[in-house]
């Protein structure tokens, strides 16, 4: 395994911090490793909003479901899909088309990943918040998001504090990955999947604020966590944004 392969097989998100802050150089390099980030066709529709004064962090962690290291993290990046940049260039196309919107939350979730990436390469650590597209009218109006512009994912960053979170095992390759052809869900396979997240889960201690520990497998997490995962405004919200109507 070389230095890349390890950092990345040795990801875990980390949601506690000192308040020790980023250098100015540490900061660049996140920024410039996530800039080099692959973009489809170079459109380059991607923003992000970096939250540096403290009273407008407040207000996102309590947009964003009261996460706390929202406040906490040395430092708060809001990744966006941009495409009022490239309407400014060409007005005529039309951007309703659904692609659209597929291009710009993809090519903002590879610039996220590679800024986490860069983050953990210097041993700082982070954790997305997808939490930002709880409120996400109320969050666009504070961020003074114009049309074309839409938080789609959060990342804290800072310096860990206490001991690395164990590691979520993650599903098997041969759940994952087939050759050729698509394979159905295995019955078999997810028993010891669940099994192992089980386990994973009897073993990892309690923190505040989850007073609670629930141990289950991940089916029981899915079924917990997939419902309250919709957000029954959000069609309406990217149509008055500009996206998403064809
Ligand atoms: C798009 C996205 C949104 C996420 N949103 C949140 C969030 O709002 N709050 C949080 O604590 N973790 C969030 N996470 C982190 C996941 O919970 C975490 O990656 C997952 O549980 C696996 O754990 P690990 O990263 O430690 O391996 C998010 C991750 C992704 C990729």
């Amino acid at each position: 395994m070389n230095r890349t392969i390890e950092l990345l097989c040795n990801h875990t998100s980390i949601r506690s911090f000192t308040n020790q802050p980023l250098t100015k150089e540490q900061g660049e390099a996140i920024f410039l490793a996530a800039n080099q980030t692959s973009s489809f066709s170079l459109l380059q529709a991607v923003s992000i909003l970096r939250v540096t004064d403290p009273e407008l962090r407040k207000k996102v962690m309590q947009l964003s479901v009261n996460q706390s290291y929202i406040e906490e993290a040395a430092e708060f990046w809001i990744f966006c899909a941009d495409f009022n940049r490239n309407h400014q260039i060409a007005p005529e196309v039309d951007l309703e088309y659904i692609e659209f919107l597929l291009i710009g939350s993809f090519d903002a979730g590879l610039m996220a990943q590679n800024a986490l990436t860069a983050a953990e390469s210097m041993g700082l650590g982070g954790v997305f918040i997808g939490g930002v597209r709880s409120n996400i009218d109320e969050l666009s109006e504070v961020l003074h998001l114009p049309k074309y512009v839409i938080p789609l994912v959060g990342l804290c960053i800072g310096h860990p504090s206490g001991d690395k979170p164990g590691m979520k095992p993650r599903l098997p390759q041969s759940m994952i990955m087939f050759d050729d052809q698509y394979q159905i869900l295995a019955k078999e396979k997810l028993a010891i999947y669940d099994e192992t997240m089980r386990e994973y889960y009897e073993s990892r201690p309690v923190t505040a604020p989850f007073t609670v520990k629930k141990v289950q497998g991940w089916s029981g997490h899915i079924q917990d966590h997939l419902q309250r995962s919709i957000q029954p405004g959000m069609l309406d919200y990217l149509r008055k944004q500009g996206y998403a109507k064809k």
